[in-house]
């Protein structure tokens, strides 16, 4: 359609029928039988208004979308389609790494392509909107959801929405892409005490430097739609937030997408204490710029009294819907509602061998290689190895945010392992988690469920005792441990980041055999390694690795691949140092370089500062050196570019990629600024022996930082840059710039 008879159609809908489409529901509403009589009661609204709702959350694949696109349309008097709206994060069918695994990859161009075939999966599928990416800056390891984000930097995470958007809708115009909705706006991520659902209070400097960006680099790269966070900011629900949403989002950054709430969140303002009632909510959220209402009552009951009343002006809502119909336009829908999916297409996208083929590399590439004693990895074939762990032959390796991914399409550890060692011995060696308490607390399993996964004490024991045996009879023990799914992502807060006591005891009794461990972790965050990393030879970081991660974990194992992730969240020494991150401020008293002595500096008395293993670190199966860090000139002005050059030499004898990282510091500026703050990488192929020039251009518009108004400034002064391998590991120079 032309905008002219979309302007045609508005003008000819009735108010329900428009308040119709800002409305979301779920699935049950909308069953084959029609049986959404106990969804309506329970969520309050009317029949009627479920008969006009205008998008569908998490209603997948190409027959079930058909038949309600068929039975939705005959309801709605103007026949318009609905949109059909899931959580494709990393991946439909064929699981990627968990997103904090893709961070680690710093491989911008792949995980583009692979939020491509994402897309062309969901699509098949007969769905339109992804709510992806989720790219909430992290820094704290206690939330459950750092799962789902590519990490702590601002920098890296606008890389990766940039792409991640590109990528979802590189294929919309030919119906093989999906609209992509940046979430959670804004700050989501900087949830108090690390606790889910919690508060966010920040300075406007801390906001604007570090947790916009990412949200504005999805936006700038054209994405759809945007949903609110769940959060406050400041005192005020991110939801209801005029600052964010209509000044911020909408004028500054020339938004004109739709914003979607998150799940129940314009109800939830009455929670939060901001507004009183239904009514109330629904006009602080469509005043704020929210279009569509996710699964609350609030707009389904609330706008009609509000325009009747006089309160609103039904041109508000007109915008709204508006925003609506013009992206279900953009995708075509009107033209084809069921927007060329077919489960003959389905059955031929997903989980194809070239989607695996790519997963498996991000999976690879998305391993961390946290230790390496003696150079114990990689194996190989001939040494006695045996795998024990409860991660050992689990298919539960995609995540918790994998919700339509099947486990059963994994490949486990074992899996990929038998493929270097056929007759490989394998032992579960203890339960993931022991406490009932915890798995209760979970929310997830039912109580037959806690039964089976917790071993009675002998089968506990049984367990144990065999894996010991076989232990002992092996030269290598790989480990594979970790966190159970749903400890992880939404709702999932914790504040003791070590793995569980029964897989500390067990490294305790192998590391006992005088054996060599390879110890590979299953989790979905930052965990406390402090106390296991001397009992063990080698840790390789494995994320939630996807539907291929057993068979990357054993291609980086046995040298097949060799390891190249590096952290996009710092690893701590302890839980309580929450949240942790390496672009912090310095204080006035920093631990090192300050002018007191002992006591009188930032640190605690009971644990090192800083992280075990820092921002951007990772090993891989060689040392590269670098040397000679130069600039081309010590001073950079507007018009005249910086190259920062470093020579790196791999000295080992694989090939390896290294991802050298380019970090500065504004020593003097109005607003105190972060010890140091990424602002480029590259990822170098080196031969063995090979030695390379790697040089970043720099400008100056790169050196700039929010002060306290959200004004970005550049002031003059010197400037340390730093290049290395890691946040810890640099080398320095210092430029100037003159203003
Ligand atoms: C709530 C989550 O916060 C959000 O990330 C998700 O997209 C929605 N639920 C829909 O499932």
């Amino acid at each position: 359609m032309n905008q002219k008879e979309i302007i045609r159609l508005l003008k000819d809908m009735s108010l329900d029928e428009k308040i119709g489409q800002l409305i979301q529901l779920s699935g049950e509403f909308f069953s084959a039988n029609d049986i959404s009589i106990g969804p309506i009661e329970k969520l309050g609204i009317s029949k009627k208004m479920v008969d006009l709702t205008g998008s569908i959350l998490n209603v997948v694949g190409a027959k079930e979308t058909h038949e309600v696109q068929e039975r939705q349309m005959q309801k709605q008097p103007h026949h318009i389609p609905v949109l059909f709206m899931s959580d494709v994060i990393y991946g439909y069918k064929t699981i990627l790494p968990i997103p904090l695994g893709l961070g680690a990859t710093w491989d911008l161009k792949n995980v583009r392509q692979a939020f491509v075939n994402a897309a062309d999966e969901a699509s098949a599928a007969g769905n339109h909107v992804a709510f992806a990416p989720m790219v909430d800056v992290v820094r704290d390891a206690r939330w459950g959801r750092v799962l789902e984000s590519p990490g702590e930097d601002p920098y890296l995470n606008a890389r990766f929405a940039e792409n991640m958007v590109n990528g979802l809708q590189e294929n919309l115009k030919n119906k093989k892409g999906q609209a992509a909705c940046v979430k959670h706006y804004a700050a989501y991520g900087a949830v108090e005490g690390g606790k889910e659902y919690n508060s966010v209070d920040m300075s406007i400097s801390n906001l604007f430097q570090n947790y916009l960006p990412p949200y504005k680099a999805a936006v700038t790269a054209g994405s759809e739609m945007v949903m609110t966070s769940l959060t406050t900011l400041n005192g005020v629900p991110a939801t209801a937030s005029k600052a964010l949403l209509s000044t911020i989002l909408r004028q500054k950054w020339g938004f004109d997408g739709v914003i979607i709430s998150d799940y129940a969140s314009i109800f939830e303002l009455i929670k939060h204490g901001f507004a009183a009632n239904e009514i109330q909510a629904s006009e602080e959220a469509i005043n704020a710029s929210v279009d569509i209402d996710m699964k609350s009552p609030c707009y389904a009951n609330g706008l009609q009294p509000l325009v009747t009343n006089g309160q609103l002006d039904e041109e508000k809502i007109d915008q709204a819907v508006l925003r609506v119909l013009n992206l279900k336009n953009r995708l075509g829908l009107f033209e084809d509602p069921f927007y060329g999916a077919s489960p003959e297409r389905e059955a031929k996208s997903i989980l194809t061998s070239s989607k695996r083929q790519l997963a498996r590399k991000l999976s690879q590439e998305s391993l961390v290689l946290l230790q390496n004693d003696n150079h114990v990895l990689p194996l190989n074939k001939e040494q006695k190895v045996v795998l024990i762990g409860p991660y050992a032959s689990r298919k539960t390796l995609i995540g918790m945010w994998a919700i339509h991914g099947n486990p059963q399409d994994t490949i486990t550890i074992a899996d990929g392992m038998k493929r270097f060692i056929p007759d490989l011995k394998v032992y579960q060696g203890t339960d993931l988690q022991r406490s009932k308490k915890l798995l209760k607390n979970l929310g997830f399993l039912n109580e037959k469920e806690i039964a089976e996964a917790v071993s009675t004490p002998k089968q506990e024991q049984k367990n144990n005792q065999e894996a010991l045996e076989a232990a002992k009879k092996a030269d290598t023990v790989v480990l594979a441990l970790g966190e159970e799914t749903y400890e992880d992502g939404e709702a999932g807060s914790k504040t003791d980041l070590r793995l569980p006591k029964n897989q500390r005891q067990l490294i305790d009794q192998l590391a006992n055999l005088g054996k060599k461990i390879i110890l590979v972790l299953i989790n979905g965050r930052p965990l406390v390694l402090n106390d296991i990393k001397d009992k063990v030879d080698a840790i390789i970081e494995a994320w939630f690795p996807g539907t291929e991660g057993g068979n990357a974990i054993a291609d980086v194992l046995f040298g097949e691949c060799n390891p190249s992730g590096r952290l996009t969240m710092e690893f701590p020494y302890s839980s309580a140092e929450e949240p942790l991150y390496y672009n912090h401020l310095s204080t006035g008293r920093p631990e090192s370089n300050s002018q007191h002595k002992g006591r009188f500096v930032s640190k605690y008395l009971d644990c090192p500062s800083g992280a075990l293993y820092p921002f951007g670190y990772g090993l891989s199966y060689c040392d590269v050196v670098y040397r000679s860090l130069q600039l081309s000139a010590n001073e950079i002005t507007s018009d005249q570019d910086i190259k920062v050059s470093i020579n790196v030499t791999n000295t080992g004898k694989y090939s390896t990629t290294e991802t050298v990282q380019l970090y500065f510091r504004d020593e003097v500026a109005s607003v105190a600024q972060p010890v140091k703050r990424l602002i480029n990488f590259k990822k170098v192929q080196l031969k063995p022996m090979e030695k390379k020039r790697v040089e970043f251009v720099l400008s100056l518009s790169e050196l700039s930082f929010f002060d306290n108004t959200g004004n970005e400034k550049i002031e003059p002064g010197f400037f340390t840059i730093m290049v290395g391998p890691n946040s810890r590991d640099v080398s320095s120079a210092r430029l100037y710039f003159a203003g």
